[in-house]
């Protein structure tokens, strides 16, 4: 089927840069390699003395993005504290300003060419939904803190009897991969529909591309790096990190009970209207009905399974681990792309609060992943929009491995 342009969501064409946008002229990121507790405190110090921004954690590195007028004092913090410092970006401000060239409007066939503003990927759903309507349907599940809709696309074959796959993007919104990531995997399962294998036709996918739509739009109108969602804390800074605020040891480690931290859990679990109508949609079903919990995030290229709030594992973390590692092969097959497998918490750090957690705990569904994306850190959130290709055929890949796994455990 061919798209006509009069089908196609409307929207203006804008100039690929916006003015409003807070400037990151001269701030770098650094990524610090820590061996010992003592690194690490030394290296985090970036964080509470020289007001860095933390971009990426795992066990052996850490990336901070830091502003112009402290990288003098910082560097010799860290020569100071012998810690060696690699930069990954030498002029953020340059690298936003070429991360998305052409915002265009957004035909289903184009979804990987640029990175989209919410109005377009919602409407690149309604446009899936109107087109193919014997497979296609878009829900709304709610509205977020600023009264945006939280909208899904389901894709089936009409059978209700099909295990269901959730995918969500966008929960954090300077994570600009993962929304199109997870849009080019719905175009891939639409467009591609009749010679998917059988695997993939039995299941009903639900796919909410923009988990996060008021932060998601904060990032490409005010701030670039936002990360969690708008939630007013009257005088105190708005946001709470909806990956710290699902209902599964709520409030663990690697949480923050302030408002400014960048992973502020909240006030109780599901404070947020953005992660509670997500659990509320996923509970209305019959128990058996969702086997897989796929959740993208960015960026270090990771593929990870609960849990994430502490270093246990559970009970079924050889299927988990070896369905995860089926889907690394597979990917680096396909697209070269290397992905490093294990559970979060071992693999990263323990955060408590996330989407997969309560998912593989409180929803009881048996393949919960959270996929951080590209790159490795040459970029980090600001992958230029080539990129997306890549990561969209490593997420489909991704779906493809589970839902095999699906068809064969039935
Ligand atoms: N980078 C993600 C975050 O910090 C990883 C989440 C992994 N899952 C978890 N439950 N900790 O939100
Ligand atoms: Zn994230």
């Amino acid at each position: 089927q061919q798209s006509t342009e009069a089908d196609l969501p409307k929207t203006e064409e804008e100039s690929p840069f916006n003015a409003h946008l807070r400037r990151y002229d001269g701030a770098q990121v650094w990524r610090i390699v820590v061996q010992t507790d003592k690194d690490k405190r030394m290296a985090d110090e970036l964080q509470s003395k020289y007001d860095g921004q933390l971009w990426k954690e795992v066990k052996q590195e850490v990336d901070y993005l830091l502003k112009p007028q402290v990288l003098a004092a910082a560097e010799r913090h860290i020569r100071a504290a012998n810690l060696s410092r690699i930069v990954l970006i030498d002029n953020l401000q340059h690298v936003i300003e070429k991360e998305n060239p052409q915002r265009r409007r957004l035909p289903s066939s184009r979804t990987e060419r640029a990175y989209h503003r919410l109005e377009d990927i919602h409407g690149f759903i309604d446009y899936m939904a109107k087109t193919y309507p014997d497979i296609c349907s878009t829900e709304i599940i709610g509205y977020s803190v600023e009264k945006r809709p939280l909208k899904i696309l389901k894709i089936s074959n009409g059978n209700a009897r099909n295990a269901g796959v959730w995918i969500d993007g966008g929960m954090h919104a300077r994570e600009w991969i993962s929304p199109a990531t997870v849009t080019y995997i719905a175009n891939q399962l639409v467009e591609g529909w009749e010679d998917l294998p059988e695997h993939m036709r039995s299941i009903n996918w639900y796919i909410h591309p923009v988990a996060n739509p008021d932060g998601y739009e904060y990032s490409h109108t005010t701030d670039r790096l936002w990360r969690k969602n708008m939630r007013a804390h009257g005088r105190q800074c708005p946001g709470v990190d909806l990956n710290r605020n699902f209902g599964y040891k709520w409030g663990g480690k690697g949480t923050s009970a302030s408002p400014c931290s960048q992973t502020y859990r909240g006030s109780k679990a599901f404070s947020e209207p953005e992660t509670f109508y997500i659990s509320k949609f996923i509970s209305g079903f019959p128990r058996e009905t969702f086997q897989a919990y796929l959740s993208f995030h960015s960026y270090g290229q990771y593929i990870l399974y609960p849990w994430g709030y502490d270093y246990q594992l559970t009970q079924d973390r050889a299927d988990l681990d070896r369905v995860a590692r089926q889907a690394g092969t597979s990917i680096t097959k396909s697209t070269g792309v290397k992905y490093t497998v294990g559970s979060s918490a071992t693999t990263l750090y323990p955060a408590a609060g996330g989407s997969d957690d309560w998912a593989k705990g409180i929803a009881g569904i048996k393949y919960a992943y959270t996929i951080e994306m590209g790159d490795t850190g040459r970029y980090g959130f600001v992958l230029p929009a080539r990129f997306i290709q890549y990561n969209g055929k490593d997420g489909v890949t991704f779906a493809d491995t589970v839902a095999r796994a699906i068809a064969q455990g039935r």
